[in-house]
């Protein structure tokens, strides 16, 4: 029996890197994927054709996860093609990092935009149907960084923690609804996210993983299936940390 047989799961942002993995993974255990990106170019068209071929529906929506009206119309789409909505990835992310004493009003806005408002506009427009379904689980990608901080990165860092006070929120709000909320924490993740940190960076958190190798998509998106499925029917409001060992 697939842990996701039957069920509707959203990705955002899920082209390439971890959304993708998560995509194909949750597909592998037989959901429908409805997923989001900004365009609807080459990279996405590879991937609807990947997950389609493990025999499930597959939809790619081009949507800017931060713009509020966009996200409204692209759910309200997506529930008149699939009829359902159990699951909900908000996994669209981006950085702009610098110090903040060089950070720039535009740099701050646009990481809060894309990474935090994301997860409230999404969060808010699948939760109405999930309420109406009294069921789901909604999984919000935060970072380890969002715990800890990172000298370089106190846009990205805000809005990652963003998301952890988020999540437990939401966990309270819709807990007795049967709807789950919970985020993942990945530590350093292989994907064009993080090639273009610079190379002595790269190595200096690297040494610091107790595992002594960066994560895989594929290690992020099997959490991902179980927080999704009902393994994890008793979790709510947790932040796991998917990282090799490098927060504890
Ligand atoms: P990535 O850069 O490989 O992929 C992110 C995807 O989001 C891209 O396809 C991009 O086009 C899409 N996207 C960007 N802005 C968007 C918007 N406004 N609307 C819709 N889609 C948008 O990144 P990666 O590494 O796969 O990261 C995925 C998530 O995991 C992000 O939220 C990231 O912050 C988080 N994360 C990644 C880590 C890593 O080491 N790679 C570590 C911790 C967290």
């Amino acid at each position: 029996m697939k842990l996701l047989e039957g069920k509707t799961a959203i990705i955002t942002g899920a082209s390439r890197g971890i959304g993708k993995a998560v995509a194909l993974e949750f597909a592998r255990q037989g959901a429908n994927i409805a997923f989001t990106d900004l365009r609807y170019d080459e990279i996405a068209q590879e991937t609807e054709k990947e997950i389609a071929a493990l025999g499930v529906k597959a939809k790619m929506y081009a949507s800017n996860a931060a713009d509020f009206a966009a996200t409204n119309a692209t759910v309200d789409e997506i529930v008149k093609e699939f009829g359902r909505v159990d699951i909900l990835v908000n996994n669209a992310g981006i950085t702009k990092d610098t110090l903040l004493m060089r950070m720039s009003e535009e740099q701050w806005d646009a990481v809060i935009n894309v990474n935090l408002k994301s997860v409230f506009n999404f969060t808010k427009a699948v939760s109405a149907v999930m309420l109406r379904q009294k069921s789901g689980s909604i999984i919000s990608m935060s970072s380890v960084v969002g715990v800890s901080g990172n000298a370089g990165q106190a846009n990205y860092a805000a809005s990652k923690a963003g998301i952890i006070g988020f999540t437990k929120s939401v966990a309270k709000e819709l807990g007795s609804r049967n709807i789950r909320a919970n985020a993942v924490a990945p530590g350093f993740i292989i994907t064009d996210m993080t090639a273009q940190l610079p190379e002595d960076v790269r190595k200096e958190w690297a040494a610091k993983i107790p595992l002594k190798r960066g994560g895989t998509p594929e290690d992020i998106a099997k959490v991902c299936v179980f927080l999704a499925s009902d393994l994890s029917a008793y979790v709510t409001g947790q932040t796991i940390h998917v990282c090799g060992g490098m927060n504890m």
